[in-house]
């Protein structure tokens, strides 16, 4: 019987695998895709797209990352509508709501500022102790942690590489290959953003592209001298 049960099972399961998206999409709904809230959502691992309400979403370009990088010069040059990342997330629960998740994608496109590689602005959370969740699904990259203490390191990012980030540490993702670095994360929804510490303070180290590799810098480049 139990034997009976389990092919049954695995027919299922696989006439759901050969079947066409739209069916495995109504499955999905159908059977397990229910939220709390009865919205519904659905992934494409290939692209980061996330489908279905609710669904927020973020683009960062050029002209709005000034100062980011650490050549102006070759800043300057660049084209300001050119998108560096793409950023969308699930919210289901309010922000700072203790106990909740939030859960989204980035995609950083592939390309560099002069010698330095697209990357996120990169941030410490608002709620200092709280960690998050990331990993990646496509590309090579580099997940850049820095404690209160300014004790920056890297993480090397690659398809199913898994990071987890510590409170109290700021974290920003780098694109250091020849096409889109795409990567999951899921963070508590308390946890907030605090972009400013980093704007205004910057991290104590870089990766830049030498000798066509990429090099982490830890005596960061002065921007005055470019
Ligand atoms: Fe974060």
């Amino acid at each position: 019987m139990n034997d009976l049960r389990l092919f049954r099972n695995f027919s299922e399961h696989f006439a759901c695998v050969s079947a066409s998206y739209g069916d495995i999409l109504a499955r999905h709904m159908n059977l397990s895709g229910r939220t709390a809230s009865g919205s519904t959502v659905h992934i494409d691992w290939s692209t980061g797209n996330m489908h279905g309400r609710p669904i927020l979403s973020s683009v960062k370009t050029l002209g709005q990352l000034g100062g980011v990088f650490h050549d102006r010069k070759a800043w300057l040059a660049t084209d300001p509508g050119t998108v560096v990342y793409t950023v969308q997330w699930q919210e289901l629960v309010p922000q700072e709501t203790e106990g909740g998740l939030f859960w989204g994608s980035t995609r950083i496109e592939a390309g560099r500022v002069g010698d330095e590689y697209f990357m996120t602005r990169g941030h410490f959370h608002a709620k200092r102790n709280r960690g998050e969740y990331y990993t990646t699904v496509q590309g090579e990259g580099m997940l850049m942690l820095m404690d209160e203490n300014r004790l920056a390191r890297v993480e090397i990012m690659f398809p199913g590489s898994l990071h987890y980030i510590p409170g109290y540490t700021a974290h920003r993702t780098i694109n250091t290959g020849g096409k889109p670095l795409l990567f999951w994360a899921c963070w508590p929804s308390d946890a907030g953003h605090d972009y400013g510490t980093i704007a205004a303070e910057h991290f104590s180290a870089r990766v830049l592209q030498r000798n066509n590799v990429a090099e982490v810098v830890t005596e960061e480049p002065k921007a005055a001298e470019k």
